[in-house]
C-alpha cells in the first residue's frame, strides 16, 4: 500500500495532509526516512510519524447517506448496476452499508467500517427502530391496520408488533401514506406486510434508523455522524 494511503487509513490525517507530512520528512519506514508519498508499505513494516509508531488500525468512520432510489445497497454488484458505494467514492476508507434497503427504496442508510457496531445494529436482538413512510395503493380500514400492528404472516412467519400510523389518505386516488415503525428487519418486510393486506407499496422511504434521520440532507448526499450520535449508537447496542 502507498504510504500516504496507509497513514490516512490509520487515521493519522487525510490522504492529502499525509502527503505533506511525508514530504516534510517526518515519516520513517523501518527506521529510514521515507519522504515520498508513493513509498510502499507492506505487512510487517513499522511506520512512525514524528517517532510515534502508527498501527495498521483503520480509523473508524460513520456516515449517514440519504439514499436515492435506483441504487442497490450492496458493496459489489455483479450486474454493474449503480451501488451506494458510488455515492461515497471520495471516502478513503472502505465503508459498507449497515443493513440493506431495496434498490427502489430511499432514505436513511448508515455506512461505516465499524464491523461490530454494524453487526449489532442489524442483529434482531437489539430491536433497532426503523421508521418507514410507505405510499400504498388502497385505503386500509381499521381491521387491516390492526393486523399490521399486531403482526401478520409474512413468508410463513408472524411479524413482530409494529407501530402504524396513517399520515395521509386520498380517497380520490385510493392511496394512503403510512408510517410504519419496525424493530426487526426482514427482507422486503414493509412491502410484504402491505402486500399481505392487499395494499401494495408504490413508494418507500426510510425516514429514520436507530433514531437518526436525514433532516434536510438532499437525496444522494451524506453527512458524518457527530460524536454524540456515535456515542448514542454505541449505547443503544450495549457497546
Ligand atoms: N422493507 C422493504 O420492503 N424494503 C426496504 O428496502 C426496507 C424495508
Amino acid at each position: 500500500m502507498r504510504l500516504a494511503k496507509y497513514l490516512a487509513k490509520a487515521g493519522v490525517s487525510s490522504r492529502r495532509r499525509a502527503e505533506s507530512i511525508i514530504r516534510q520528512g517526518r515519516v520513517r519506514i523501518n527506521g529510514t526516512i521515507a519522504d515520498q508519498p508513493q513509498a510502499r508499505v507492506g505487512e510487517g513494516d513499522s511506520v512512525t510519524v514524528d517517532g510515534k509508531l502508527i498501527g495498521p488500525v483503520e480509523k473508524k468512520m460513520y456516515l449517514l447517506l440519504n439514499k436515492p432510489p435506483g441504487y442497490i445497497s450492496t458493496v459489489y454488484d455483479t450486474h454493474d448496476r449503480p451501488t451506494v458505494m458510488n455515492l461515497v467514492e471520495n471516502i478513503e476508507l472502505r465503508l459498507y452499508p449497515v443493513g440493506r434497503l431495496d434498490a427502489d427504496t430511499s432514505g436513511v442508510l448508515l455506512m461505516t467500517n465499524d464491523g461490530e457496531l454494524a453487526y449489532r445494529l442489524t442483529h434482531p436482538r437489539y430491536r433497532v427502530k426503523k421508521i418507514y413512510h410507505a405510499r400504498i395503493s388502497g385505503l386500509p380500514g381499521g381491521d387491516k391496520l390492526k393486523q399490521l400492528r399486531k403482526g401478520i404472516l409474512v413468508d410463513g412467519e408472524r411479524t413482530a408488533p409494529a407501530a402504524v400510523r396513517v399520515l395521509k389518505t386520498s380517497g380520490h386516488h385510493n392511496t394512503a401514506l403510512l408510517e410504519i415503525t419496525l424493530t426487526e428487519g426482514r427482507k422486503r418486510q414493509v412491502k410484504k406486510m402491505c402486500a399481505a393486506i392487499d395494499c401494495p407499496v408504490t413508494e418507500l422511504r426510510r425516514v429514520s434508523f436507530a433514531g437518526l434521520s436525514t433532516g434536510d440532507l438532499p437525496e444522494g448526499a451524506y453527512r458524518f455522524l457527530t460524536e454524540q450520535e456515535i456515542k448514542d449508537l454505541y449505547q443503544l447496542v450495549d457497546l
